[in-house]
């Protein structure tokens, strides 16, 4: 049994720093399961300091596109993707991967349609 230690550790440290970088959707999903609700949104964009590069209710920088009234000309299926994965729409985007879950992009999209009424 031993002899394997090392194989094991060095095992349970590649998946550690899989998960940490590259978190699979199945996980993101198991541990972060919210109520897909504007009110949960809107606390997402501010745990995630959005507002450093998008106005979003008229308080913000202008790196990004402003957030407000987003939904009258971008459709939801795109936000989601980006929301998804911003280096999937743009290779160059300054916009990090938040390894958001369905239910969190699901918040933000209920969000973002409260600004675009
Ligand atoms: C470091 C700056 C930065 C941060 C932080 C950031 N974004 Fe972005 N985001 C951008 C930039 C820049 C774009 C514009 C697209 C590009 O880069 O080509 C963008 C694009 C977007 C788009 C697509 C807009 C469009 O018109 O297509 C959405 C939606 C979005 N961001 C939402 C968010 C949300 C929600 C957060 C917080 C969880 C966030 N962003 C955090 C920089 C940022």
């Amino acid at each position: 049994m031993r002899k394997y230690t090392k194989y094991l550790v060095a095992l349970i440290v590649i998946v550690a720093l899989w998960f940490t970088i590259s978190p699979p959707r199945f996980w993101v999903n198991l541990i972060h399961n919210v109520q897909p609700t504007a009110e949960v949104g809107a606390a997402l964009v501010q745990k995630h300091d959005c507002r450093n590069c998008h106005r979003i209710e008229d308080t913000g920088a202008l790196v990004g596109p402003d957030l407000d009234k987003i939904l009258t000309h971008k459709s939801t299926d795109e936000i989601e993707r980006w929301l998804r994965n911003p280096r999937a729409m743009n290779p160059n985007t300054p916009m990090p991967n938040y390894h958001f879950s369905d239910t969190e992009i699901a918040a933000l999209l209920a969000y973002l349609k409260t600004l675009n009424p």
